[in-house]
């Protein structure tokens, strides 16, 4: 297959576009360097940036920004911390809300499930002041995974359980284990299950990678290779979704095929900023729809679906976790803040990095649109904060005192 680079030919022009990807061309070799490597590492409160591109960016003091579903948990974070919780204790209270909400078909409790229809959940949160993580991947039967991850901080010398130890563990924490399935999330996984097929989310036969060498497969320790159909133990025609399970979704939330099922990526985060200026977060999520069983995304790996630096401020992700993971979106974002960006600007040079660096053409559609988004969140640590997607349609929650309000995200294409 060919693997040139199916680059957007151009951007959409609101909010002065091309200017904007000029000056961030410009930041980010500057962020760079000559090298056009990543950012080095920071050192100190970054610069306010000289271009600021929304309204938060010009924000100071305390503020909690979260995913477009988040709006009840930057209100309760917010007040959290207004009575001198820590940030990213805060961003998990918070987040619990959504969590334990059987509507919320995103994340924890009445998640969509796997294509074996078991709920595998992944979340992870992250300190500034003692810059410390915990995560958990993949772990079954526990509502609130995020909470489980702090505790993996807390009390543990490690980072990051998986599966069936992560599971163990949260039961030594205390956490019940529980059906996380609600009725809709079963009817959701069956009406897939009926409705689509084999391969959702394998690359169709002229989508798989050969990479020219000679080895044959039974050199890399590969027998014959079941047909999906077998190892599915079902048959039936193509899906609609073809292309890897690519849907084209007008966010990054839950999109619907015309069989009515839904499929999300949908997942929340949250990052504060406090009045002494600590900062920390966390993302928790079920993940992507019909995944294949042990499918971890960027939720629970530090630096790509979340990451904070106390000198610099927080960052994180929601969307196509395969782009995040592959780019190291919220740790380049928060490099990005230290070397002078605004949260907005590394925002939106955060996603376009990633569309410069998805070379599959199957990722593209026949206009050279991304068929798939990603919706990036910042906050700096003095205040400052943002948010963009590759597509229209993202935004964000945030709360800098009373109220939650909506913020549209940024965007590089309609
Ligand atoms: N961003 C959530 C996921 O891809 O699992």
């Amino acid at each position: 297959m060919s693997t040139t680079p199916n680059r957007p030919s151009a951007v959409p022009s609101h909010l002065d576009r091309r200017g904007f990807l000029a000056a961030a061309a410009v930041s980010a070799a500057g962020a760079a360097g000559a090298s056009g490597r990543a950012p080095s590492v920071s050192a100190g409160l970054p610069l306010p940036s000289p271009r600021p591109l929304a309204p938060g960016d010009d924000h100071r003091g305390p503020c909690v920004i979260a995913s477009g579903n988040g709006r009840q948990t930057v209100q309760l974070a917010f007040d959290l911390m207004a009575k001198g919780g820590r940030p990213v204790e805060c961003c998990v209270r918070g987040v619990k809300l959504v969590e334990d909400d059987p509507n919320d078909m995103s994340v924890g409790y009445g998640g969509l499930p796997n294509e074996d229809g078991v709920i595998q959940l992944d979340a992870a949160c992250m300190d500034g002041p003692l810059h410390k993580a915990g995560s958990v991947g993949c772990i079954e039967n526990i509502k609130n995974p995020a909470s489980v991850a702090l505790e993996v901080l807390r009390r543990t010398d490690h980072v990051m359980l998986v599966g069936e130890g992560a599971t163990r563990f949260a039961v030594r924490m205390g956490f019940k284990e529980e059906d996380l399935h609600t009725e809709k999330s079963r009817n959701a996984w069956k009406r897939w299950r009926a409705n689509l097929n084999d391969g959702d989310k394998w690359l169709d036969q002229d989508q798989i990678i050969n990479f020219p060498e000679p080895w044959r497969q039974s050199d890399r320790g590969i027998g014959s290779i079941e047909p999906l159909a077998q190892a599915r133990g079902t048959g039936g025609g193509r899906s609609t979704q073809q292309g890897g399970g690519l849907s084209s979704p007008p966010n990054d939330h839950i999109s619907f095929d015309p069989f009515g099922n839904p499929h999300t990526y949908g997942t929340i985060h949250c990052s504060a900023t406090n009045a002494d200026q600590d900062v920390g977060c966390c993302t928790t999520t079920s993940g992507l729809s019909w995944k294949l069983p042990g499918r971890v995304g960027d939720s629970p790996l530090i630096g790509a679906g979340l990451y904070c630096d106390n000198a610099v401020g927080s960052a994180g992700a929601t969307g196509r976790g395969e782009s995040v993971i592959q780019t190291l979106g919220s740790f380049w974002i928060v490099e990005a803040m230290a070397n002078g960006m605004s949260p907005t600007e590394a925002c939106l040079a955060a996603c376009k990095r990633i569309v410069d660096r998805t070379r599959e053409p199957r990722m593209f559609n026949e206009n050279k649109r991304p068929r798939f988004s990603v919706t990036f969140y910042a906050v700096r640590k003095d205040g400052a904060y943002g948010t963009a997607s590759i597509l229209k349609g993202g935004h964000a929650a945030v709360c800098v005192g009373e109220g939650a309000v909506r913020v549209n995200s940024e965007f590089l294409y309609e």
